[in-house]
């Protein structure tokens, strides 16, 4: 049993308009308010990626993982033997996130978890700046997640969940008194590097950091621009990193959700691939700077 792609996520915020101003305007994704007064984001022909709801508690709620239908009741049985506390999704929540199932929980570290099998049929994508994403079978990107319970956590979502480890990363701890840097990176059913990361630190927002990827640099260089006209934080500079070579930098979206802006990320063939251990995050570049 294998998870096929990051299907959509949720991010409350008390303002939608605000992300969804961000998400066309910076990101040129195609934004739709629907008729609780939440945004749907497009960057692909999937219904949305990005589901923008109105919240007092502002930041990341949760990703929303694609099952195959015919592995969705081995996967609920899976969580179920691991003592997972599962909240089956009603008729209404489906309908929000345009699929057909979806089961909630939490992970090991406390994430509010989804998993939902069939999305509705989308349609035809047009990005409002005419910009082109990798998405599509690849999932909306990739996210992540802090992991205090790191050990447990990476062994729920490579055990349970069925994700595969692509690279473990050890980096010296960023400063005095706190443990190195832990981030495990795990691949879907498909050929983006990672979909998912866990790392040993906390995030105010409830996420380290969520990935767009577009499929050139100038429109990475063009986001930048537009990024830095309109005076958002930019959270770290352009560089390469090293396990997926995504090249991209990294900009504060609402609700203090961190975005990493990318291309040129790495595809793999997972049958030829084995794990790798690493011990340095980037070629070049991206120096990290958190607002106060
Ligand atoms: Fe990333």
């Amino acid at each position: 049993m294998a998870v096929s792609s990051l299907g959509y996520v949720r991010i409350g915020i008390r303002d939608p308009q605000e992300w969804a101003k961000v998400g066309q305007d910076i990101l040129g994704f195609e934004s739709a308010t629907v008729e609780d007064g939440s945004v749907r984001l497009r960057l692909d022909e999937a219904p949305f990626r990005y589901l923008i709801e109105e919240a007092e508690a502002e930041g990341f709620i949760c990703a929303g993982w694609e099952y195959p239908a015919v592995d969705y009741d081995a996967l609920l049985a899976a969580l179920a033997e691991n003592g997972v506390d599962l909240n089956e999704g009603n008729v209404d929540a489906c309908a929000a996130r345009a699929v057909a199932a979806f089961t909630s929980f939490s992970d090991p570290s406390g994430n509010t978890v989804e998993v939902f099998h069939t999305r509705d049929k989308g349609s035809a994508f047009s990005s409002p700046l005419n910009l082109n994403y990798v998405a599509d079978n690849l999932g909306l990107g990739h996210v992540v997640l802090p992991a205090m319970e790191h050990a447990l956590t990476c062994e729920f979502y490579e055990n349970v969940l069925g994700f595969g480890l692509s690279d473990e990363l050890k980096l010296p701890p960023p400063m005095e008194g706190v443990p190195e840097m832990q981030i495990n990176f795990y691949h879907a059913d498909n050929p983006r590097h990672h979909s998912v990361a866990c790392f040993n630190g906390p995030a105010p927002s409830g996420v380290i950091h969520l990935m767009t990827e577009y499929t050139t640099v100038d429109q990475v260089g063009e986001c930048l621009d537009r990024v830095t006209r309109a005076g958002l934080p930019i959270t770290a500079s352009i560089g390469r990193h090293v396990n997926d070579n995504m090249l991209s930098f990294y900009f504060l979206c609402p609700g203090g959700i961190p975005m990493e802006v990318g291309y040129d990320g790495e595809q793999f063939d997972w049958s030829k691939t084995e794990p790798t251990y690493s011990t340095v995050g980037d070629h070049w570049g991206h120096e990290y700077n958190f607002p106060e």
